[in-house]
């Protein structure tokens, strides 16, 4: 597997989230059919492994830490952390202990003295980005975490908290239909020199084209409430995903795969972590590192894309309605 440069931290070029073995899309594998899944992984080259203290309530990370006990040192981990504003976050002191008791659980979950990547899982607006950015430069030098980054923030925010504690890599949604970021966040980690991992790459699997008009999705999945999943909009994108199968017939690969290739060559910086439950499929996107699309080929994807208009996202407000849902 070729591997990419987060900031100073060397992964795999193609990541493996591993949320869904633990909440996100409806049913879980068998516990031991997640920890195979996991070491599979790194079997087919992955060595970027991301978890978040939220995926079910701490378990992913138990089940995440478990599944890398044997190859803890040959892997990059990379999990997150979410401070709501209480009393004890109103002061510095403060915010640091409240951060400290969420890392000390988390290495306790995961089985490890370290965390190599810890993001700040969402921006609160009551605590400041200088706060927490230095709560994180404290982590570093006790050596709990290794670097540090934030998930959905803007450009202002990565600014002011990069000046404090430079950030190792910034964790948000990017894929070949929700592009967002590269209007300013993107070219702001080219500059100052941050890593940028893309959540949901494969559009929460629309990407894949494995899913269709009539594909019905049960219980707690996402794909519920995440508008590009609606009948009318899975219909209405099928220009782009006519695109993506043209270019996979082509170069002798999934759709999937161009999705991720698409943006492997879009930024050297750039590491997408699809996640899936099923081998095949975990194969399948880990495969992508090898798929190479020439400038002419990504420009070509660039200019079909340019003619196609997109339906429907995933947004955190959606996906909160699934929890009246039940
Ligand atoms: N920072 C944040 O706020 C945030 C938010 C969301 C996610 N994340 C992280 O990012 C990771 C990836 O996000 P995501 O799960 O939204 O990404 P994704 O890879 O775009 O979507 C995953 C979904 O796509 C399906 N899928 C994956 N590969 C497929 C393939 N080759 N063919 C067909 N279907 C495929 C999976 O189904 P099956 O499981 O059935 O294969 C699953 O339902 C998460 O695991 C998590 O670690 C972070």
């Amino acid at each position: 597997m070729k591997t990419r440069k987060l900031s100073n931290l060397e992964v795999s070029a193609v990541g493996y989230g591993c949320m869904g073995l633990s909440m996100g899309y409806g049913s879980v594998p068998e516990r031991s059919e997640s920890i195979r899944l996991i070491r599979q992984a790194y079997d087919w080259g992955c060595t970027f492994f991301d978890t978040a203290q939220l995926y079910g309530d701490g378990d992913n990370e138990i089940l995440v830490g478990e599944a890398l006990q044997p190859i803890r040192d040959n892997i990059v981990l990379a999990s997150k952390f979410l401070v709501a504003t209480t009393e004890q976050t109103s002061t510095r002191e403060g915010l640091l202990e409240a951060i400290q008791s969420r890392v000390d659980a988390s290495l306790k979950r995961l089985g490890t003295d370290h965390i190599d990547l810890y993001y700040q899982h969402r921006m609160n607006k009551d605590i400041p980005v200088e706060d927490i950015a230095w709560c994180m430069g404290i982590l570093i030098r006790e050596g709990k975490i290794l670097g540090w980054g934030q998930s959905e923030s803007t450009e202002e925010e990565i600014r002011r908290a990069h000046a404090v504690t430079p950030i190792t890599a910034i964790q948000s949604q990017y894929s070949i239909m929700e592009r967002m970021y590269e209007k300013d966040v993107i070219p702001t980690c080219e500059e100052l020199g941050i890593g940028f991992v893309a959540f949901s790459p494969l559009g929460n699997g629309f990407l894949s084209g494995k899913y269709t008009a009539d594909t019905t999705y049960t219980g707690l999945d996402a794909r519920r409430v995440i508008t590009r999943f609606s009948k009318e909009n899975v219909l209405a994108n099928q220009p782009l995903l006519d695109v993506l199968t043209d270019f996979a017939h082509q170069k002798g690969a999934t759709p999937a795969q161009i999705a991720l290739a698409w943006m492997l060559h879009k930024k050297d910086f750039i590491v997408p972590i699809p996640g899936s439950r099923t081998p095949e499929r975990v194969q399948e996107n880990l495969d992508a590192a090898d798929v190479e699309l020439t400038d002419a080929e990504f420009n070509q994807i660039g200019a079909e894309l340019a003619k196609i208009e997109i339906y429907g996202n995933r947004t955190d407000e959606d996906i909160a309605k699934l929890r009246n849902m039940r």
